[in-house]
């Protein structure tokens, strides 16, 4: 598996993937429930968005690691369609940290060929925003490093309720038959079109539950929670997520010769 590196003042730019690490085993695409942003911060006596802030360098810090380690896809729950029932001012926070984070680290996702995509309902994002993610996207489209799907303002089941629409408009108007509907079809709607499905899912904050995250996707993912909160979660943790997805044996649903 291809192993990249980038230069930076960053370790996490430069690490190449660990030694403990089976480089012919690892999951290609990783998907991360980064919560306990609010949590972190007020452990630490700070306002809860100061760990949205932190949750950040969490982030960046993992994509350069499953970049430089060879996964080919990592898939982060950023804002839910249920966080809208935050506090207004955590939502325009967040919202304002989306676009300050895009604006500034663009170029460096450019030069490291990442190719970033927006996976959710963004008409009701804020319109710069929308068009900072729009521009993101464009730049970065025909990249061939790491597919970086940032899902924002994502619901698993809205998800489905825009496919099980949209394919009906489809056989409404004559263009689908609804007996060839079947799960690439289906899969082929969602947001995730044209991505593989997650080999492991990293759950953290200790939570036992996938939130609304990537319902249909997650049909065969191995699930690694870990207690650890999102902006604590560093090389060690990342380490950890791999090991444990690397001691399972994958069965979906055949029998282990
Ligand atoms: C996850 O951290 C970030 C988002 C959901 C946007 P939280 O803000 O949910 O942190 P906790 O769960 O309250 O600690
Ligand atoms: C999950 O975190 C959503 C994101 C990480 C964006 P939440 O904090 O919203 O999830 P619950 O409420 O603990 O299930
Ligand atoms: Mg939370």
């Amino acid at each position: 598996m291809s192993q990249r590196l980038v230069t930076s003042s960053d370790d996490s730019r430069i690490e190449l993937c660990p030694a403990e690490i089976s480089p012919q085993r690892l999951p290609a695409h990783v998907a991360v429930i980064m919560d306990g942003n609010g949590r972190w911060a007020q452990s630490r006596g700070l306002p809860r968005v100061m760990g949205h802030r932190a949750g950040v360098e969490a982030l960046k810090a993992t994509l350069r690691r499953c970049s430089n380690w060879g996964v080919k896809a990592l898939t982060a729950y950023a804002f839910s369609t249920e966080n809208w029932s935050r506090p207004g001012d955590e939502v325009n926070f967040l919202m304002t940290l989306f676009e300050r984070v895009l604006e500034r680290e663009l170029q460096a996702l450019e030069a490291e060929r990442v190719r970033i995509r927006f996976l959710g309902d963004l008409e009701p994002l804020p319109a710069r925003l929308q068009s900072l993610i729009q521009e993101a996207t464009k730049r970065t489209a025909s990249n061939d490093g790491i597919h970086f799907n940032v899902c924002t303002n994502y619901g698993g089941r809205h998800e489905l309720v825009l496919a099980a629409r949209r394919l009906a408009e489809r056989a409404a108007s004559g263009e689908l038959d609804p007996s060839e509907i079947d799960e690439q079809t289906l899969a082929g709607e969602l947001f995730t079109a044209g991505e593989i499905d997650p080999d492991l899912l990293i759950r953290t904050s200790g939570e036992h539950r996938i939130s609304n995250f990537l319902l249909w996707q997650l049909a065969y993912a191995e699930i690694h929670v870990t207690d650890v909160l999102w902006p604590d979660f560093d090389r060690e943790a990342l380490v950890r997520a791999f090991l444990d997805y690397q001691s399972r044996t994958r069965r979906f649903g055949g029998l282990v010769v």
